[in-house]
């Protein structure tokens, strides 16, 4: 046994271009096999397995920065950021992405966070406050029924009055409910899902805010929740949709481990500056500053690695990946046509939904489960990252018709 994964992680490491090191523990190297074998048919999540972050790697252990303990404590924003923390590079990130999400230079607040759910949540919170202090009175936040739980999740630790908006069959907020259930003696903090995680919906934003201008009246705070949506829409002809400047939201929170390929949980939030005024104020002598983020200690390798990204990867790359996401995504849905297979596709997305197939393909490819009864029942989804390529599409429309047979 022990012999046959040698190998294959030997094998493994020609092929991937990796250097298969034992790590003199038969449990953590069987553990990185086992994981290695199916990295390349993870299709039902949204990560980016084709990655490249081993050259970071080696300069962080040649430069010896493995022995020392980072931390990004405190405001990367300020004048003045600590030279001890990775402040000036997670800086440099938020000033990379402004312009993409359609934030001018001066008029933008960002941290890189430790995921999508902790953008989300500096979002809401964010929002809540902004909404308070102009006003006094507590928000009620709309969210449709189809966005990811971490916002549900959030207004419960938050003690905040949610209402779950009806979403239409692909999962899109209704804006007919919307207005149905608008409380307009109360601020309002709408949260957009750009990206639903199972159908990928992307809430109609020109819609919604539509409904919401029809009361002048009421204050309203926008927060989207790009988690997916928000890495690769700005490298396409569709970039506007995530623009502050065109869609009028105060903030976003997009993760930095699905398109991005972090390896690790990481994420941005950027914010207008008139969100991070409007924020209640904690001076902490200690770290020179007054601090809005929620968190004191924030991981300053994640920075590090996104601004490695920038460089290594940067916006051509980025968008010849996100035009082979669209196309593969659209591949992918004709195949299945092809075939007469039950599925569906949102407009923008990548996500491509289906009849669920036998749990040996669902094992197999990895594949995210759901259930909705107006598509016949039990579901499936792919969703076409960067190594979800037309070959391996092909591989897999092989293996459904098999086992349809
Ligand atoms: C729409 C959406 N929002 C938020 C999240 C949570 O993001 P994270 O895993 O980065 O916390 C996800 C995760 O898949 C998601 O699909």
């Amino acid at each position: 046994m022990k012999t046959r994964i040698t190998l294959f992680v030997a094998l493994f490491a020609i092929a991937y271009g990796v250097s298969a090191q034992s790590s003199g523990f038969k449990e953590l190297d069987e553990w990185v096999g086992t994981w290695k074998q199916t990295t390349q048919r993870f299709f039902g999540y949204p990560v980016n397995e084709d990655s490249k972050l081993h050259g970071f790697y080696e300069w962080y252990l040649a430069s010896g920065m493995d022995l020392v303990n980072l931390n990004n404590a405190g405001d990367p924003m300020t004048d003045e950021p600590s030279p001890y923390s990775s402040h000036y590079f997670e800086r440099e990130v938020i000033e990379f992405f402004a312009p993409l999400y359609g934030f001018q230079k001066d008029n933008v607040w960002g941290i890189v966070t430790h995921s999508g759910t902790d953008g989300n949540s500096h979002g809401i919170y964010f929002g809540a406050k902004y909404l308070y202090n102009k006003t006094r009175k507590m928000p009620v936040v709309y969210v449709s029924d189809e966005a990811h739980y971490s916002n549900m999740r959030l207004c419960d630790l938050q003690n905040l009055d949610i209402r779950l908006v009806k979403s239409d069959d692909m999962g899109r907020m209704i804006p007919e409910e919307l207005e149905k259930a608008l409380d307009t003696s109360r601020p309002v903090l709408m949260v957009y899902a750009m990206g639903s995680t199972f159908k990928g919906a992307i809430d109609d934003m020109a819609a919604l805010n539509a409904v919401l201008d029809k009361h002048p009246e009421m204050e309203v705070y926008r927060h989207v929740d790009a988690a997916l949506f928000g890495g690769y829409l700005p490298f396409t002809v569709h970039k506007a949709m995530v623009s502050h400047e065109k869609m009028r939201f105060n903030s976003i929170a997009i993760s930095g481990h699905k398109f991005f390929g972090i390896d690790c949980p990481s994420g941005l939030f950027l914010c207008t500056r008139d969100t991070y005024d409007n924020q209640n104020s904690f001076n902490v002598t200690y770290l020179n500053g007054n601090m809005r983020m929620i968190n004191c200690s924030r991981d300053a390798v994640q920075p590090l690695k996104f601004w490695w990204l920038i460089q290594t990867v940067g916006y051509d790359k980025w968008s010849k990946q996100a035009t082979q996401m669209m196309e593969c995504t659209s591949y992918l849905k004709k195949q299945l046509d092809k075939i007469k297979y039950p599925c569906w596709v949102n407009e923008y997305s990548n996500t491509v939904f289906f009849k669920r197939p036998s749990p040996d393909l669902v094992q197999k490819y990895n594949l995210a489960q759901g259930y909705d009864e107006r598509f016949g029942g039990d579901l499936a989804h792919i969703v076409v990252m960067q190594h979800v390529t037309k070959e391996k599409i092909d591989v897999f429309i092989s293996d459904l018709k098999k086992s349809l047979k």
